[in-house]
């Protein structure tokens, strides 16, 4: 069997961006079956799943999934929402290192957000007082596993770690803090640095480029890498891959489905390219067509930029600039 690939376009401007990553994998000189599936607000409507058992089935037989933002104000304050629908696709994949790269100028870091975890999976319920609660919980060996990839992957960069946490509040923070330590003793050539979350949040709007690659918990990153994501270009430019120890991996852009915007034609599809990159790269070891996109990305960039990046481009015109750039 080929090479497939399960495209899931999502929610508002999910499909936008979607129909920009298609046409550059059906431009680029490598056999690919791409497979769209139902998946988020649009399946929840239909099927009364954000996550049909299809959709599920066909991630989990592919070599990687490309997935577009769901999420959609229609669910809002719904007790059943497109976004658990995200929560237990990575779940089921057990993608629980989340690459998140942000890099301008001199800046050039690496977010590691463990992915499938802590408290966006701890328990949480309402009480009979009224009192609301989610927990965070983690186990050693989920953090293990993580720190493990970050130390790994630092190693391939610039040797250095930084690793998120509250420490000097939270019991789950003081026993990733400990197993981070451990294992860096598989690691003595990677610099290992631990850092509070608030001052990490405050060092990484002031001295970026004294970071190369951050571990974080699931919550702390993904509020920090929206943060990295600002300072190197925004939203619309940030790209991540999600991966596990084997099976497929999940690759998405870091911003969400942009209700605001939805429907102009003016979604920048930098973010979704560069994740069709990370996933020719991490997902399906083509790493010269890998390479071939970032770089007709990067020229699209300064040619056709969109309206978030100051420029008039639409959608479709920045697509138009980066196949021009791929020929
Ligand atoms: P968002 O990331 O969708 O948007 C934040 C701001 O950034 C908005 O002003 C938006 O217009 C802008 N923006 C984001 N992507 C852009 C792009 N490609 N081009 C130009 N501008 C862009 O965050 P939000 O508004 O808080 O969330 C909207 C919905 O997306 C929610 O339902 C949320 O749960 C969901 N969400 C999904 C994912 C995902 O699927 N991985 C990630 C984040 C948020
Ligand atoms: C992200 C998003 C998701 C997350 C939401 C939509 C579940 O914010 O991918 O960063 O919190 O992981
Ligand atoms: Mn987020």
């Amino acid at each position: 069997m080929g090479t497939r690939v399960v495209l899931l376009p999502g929610d508002c401007i999910g499909p936008e961006v979607a129909a920009q990553a298609r046409r550059v994998l059906d431009a680029l000189p490598i056999e690919l079956e791409v497979d769209e599936r139902p998946f988020g607000a649009g399946a929840l409507r239909e099927t009364g799943e954000a996550l049909p058992d299809e959709t599920l089935v066909a991630c989990r037989d592919a070599d990687a999934v490309l997935k577009a933002p769901i999420g959609h104000p229609d669910f809002d304050g719904a007790s059943v929402r497109p976004e658990q629908g995200l929560m237990k696709l990575r779940s089921e994949l057990d993608v629980y290192a989340n690459l998140r790269p942000a890099a301008q100028g001199d800046i050039d870091l690496l977010i590691v957000r463990e992915l499938v975890s802590g408290i966006y999976y701890g328990a949480s319920g309402t009480r009979e007082d009224g009192t609301v609660f989610d927990t965070c919980e983690y186990h050693p060996s989920e953090v293990e596993r993580v720190a493990r990839q970050a130390f790994a992957i630092a190693r391939t960069r610039g040797s250095k770690l930084a690793s998120v946490d509250k420490a000097n509040v939270l019991e789950t923070s003081r026993m990733w803090r400990r197993v981070v330590t451990e294992v860096s003793a598989e690691f003595e050539d990677v610099e290992l640095e631990h850092i509070l979350v608030d001052n990490a949040a405050m060092q990484l709007v002031q001295f970026p480029q004294r970071f190369d690659v951050m571990v974080c918990d699931n919550m702390f990153g993904d509020i920090l890498s929206d943060e990295a994501a600002a300072i190197t270009g925004g939203l619309g430019v940030a790209a991540s891959a999600s991966l596990g120890d084997s099976g497929p991996g999940i690759f998405e852009p870091v911003h969400g489905s942009a209700p605001d915007i939805a429907g102009q034609g003016i979604a920048n599809p930098a973010a979704m390219l560069r994740t069709v990159s990370l996933m020719l790269a991490h997902g399906l070891d083509e790493h010269e067509q890998a390479e071939a996109v970032d770089r007709a990305v990067t020229t699209a960039l300064e040619r056709a930029p969109t309206p978030d990046l100051g420029g008039t481009a639409t959608t479709a015109q920045f697509g138009d600039a980066v196949i021009e750039a791929l020929s």
